[in-house]
């Protein structure tokens, strides 16, 4: 039986579908190639192009393939983009989980890897964050995933879809032989805008924002290696696979680094200056999000391998001098 990985041509979803294909699973993918990639795709995986919210669609790839289970990535998932343009990610993210839980109803599949996110949280009340604590997002996006996880609960209380909600902190890094990594457009992302500056295709970092209420002033965050983040998702299938309830947890390494000591650490990697300005703080960024991340670890039992951002920066810099234009894909802007 196979696994059908939504948005498997996106970052997570691409090193996901590279990392069950490893694992010796049977895989398909659906993406839309809208923000995804089709060479990111591991070639043993069958790749169908379409959206998540064409229920039609989604019930044809559904009819086809015998599937077991469902990881579900395909949502859009930039923080200032979600402030700016809201109704577009509940449309594709909380409508795309509707469509989905539908049809996996429809064609009996109970089982749900989500892909959600710290942003569910907002501002926490303590650090570190317990999967327990409470959810208040600080931004659209998080509020869609947020939702998104509620309907999975109700879907279960009614129709037995037993789901994992995995909540992601910041990931970062690449596979290890570079032959997949992130490619963003426009890039959002504080690790590979640093490393762009460092390749000399941005000529400065903008910090933004050194009056939070953190050691230097600069945002903490919690960062995960994303092939380890990748295995958690096989652990959490597993989980399902052995009939255990529905479920979140947190994935981080609960540690923080400081925007500053990211630069700092991006600087001793790469061995170039990296120019950099402080700016204005960005609209919808928490100050503090470390994960308290011991459940995944006990209960999955999740073991990171990357365990130092240096490390993580690494594999993202080979990615980088090895892909200067990503996948270098783009059809125009
Ligand atoms: N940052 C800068 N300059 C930049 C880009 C980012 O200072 O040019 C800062 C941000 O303000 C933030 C930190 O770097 O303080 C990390 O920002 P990212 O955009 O890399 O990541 P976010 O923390 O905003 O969001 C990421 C994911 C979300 C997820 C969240 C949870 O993109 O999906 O982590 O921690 F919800």
């Amino acid at each position: 039986m196979a696994i059908l990985v939504l948005g498997g041509a996106g970052y997570i979803g691409s090193h996901t579908v590279d990392r069950l294909i490893a694992n010796g699973y049977d895989v398909a993918v659906v993406d839309n190639l809208v923000t995804g990639h089709r060479a990111a795709v591991n070639p043993k995986a069958r790749f169908y192009e379409g959206d998540v919210r064409d229920k039609q669609f989604l019930s044809g790839v559904f009819d086809k393939e015998n599937i077991e289970g469902v990881i579900h990535f395909a949502a859009f998932s930039v923080v200032p983009e979600s402030m700016a343009k809201p109704l577009k990610y509940f449309d594709n993210n909380t409508g795309g989980m509707i469509s989905l839980l539908e049809v996996m109803h429809e064609h009996d599949v109970k089982k749900i890897v989500f892909s959600s996110t710290a942003a569910t949280y907002g501002e926490p009340k303590q650090i570190p964050i317990k999967e327990t604590d409470p959810q208040v997002p600080t931004n659209p996006y998080g509020e869609s995933k947020l939702a998104m996880e509620k309907i999975m609960h109700w879907s279960d209380v009614a129709y037995g879809i037993k789901f994992v909600a995995l909540r992601y902190f910041n990931v970062a890094g690449a596979k290890a032989d570079g032959s997949i990594g992130e490619d963003h457009h426009p890039e959002t992302h504080l690790v590979p805008i640093i490393l762009q500056v460092a390749s000399g295709e941005r000529d400065e970092l903008t910090i933004f924002g050194d009056d939070y209420d953190t050691p230097d002033g600069t945002n903490v965050r919690d960062y995960v290696h994303v092939v380890d983040l990748a295995d958690a998702h096989i652990l959490a299938l597993k989980y399902l696979q052995a009939g255990h309830d529905s479920d979140a947890f947190n994935l981080g390494s609960s540690t923080g680094f400081s925007n500053k000591q990211m630069l700092d650490a991006a600087r001793e990697v790469t061995g170039k200056p990296i120019p950099a300005k402080m700016g204005p703080r960005r609209a919808g960024d928490p100050s503090t999000l470390i994960a308290a991340s011991d459940k995944a670890r006990k209960v999955l039992g999740w073991k990171p391998q990357f365990d130092d951002v240096h490390e993580i920066i690494k594999t993202a810099w080979n990615w980088k001098q090895t892909h200067p234009k990503g996948y270098d894909d783009r059809k125009g802007n």
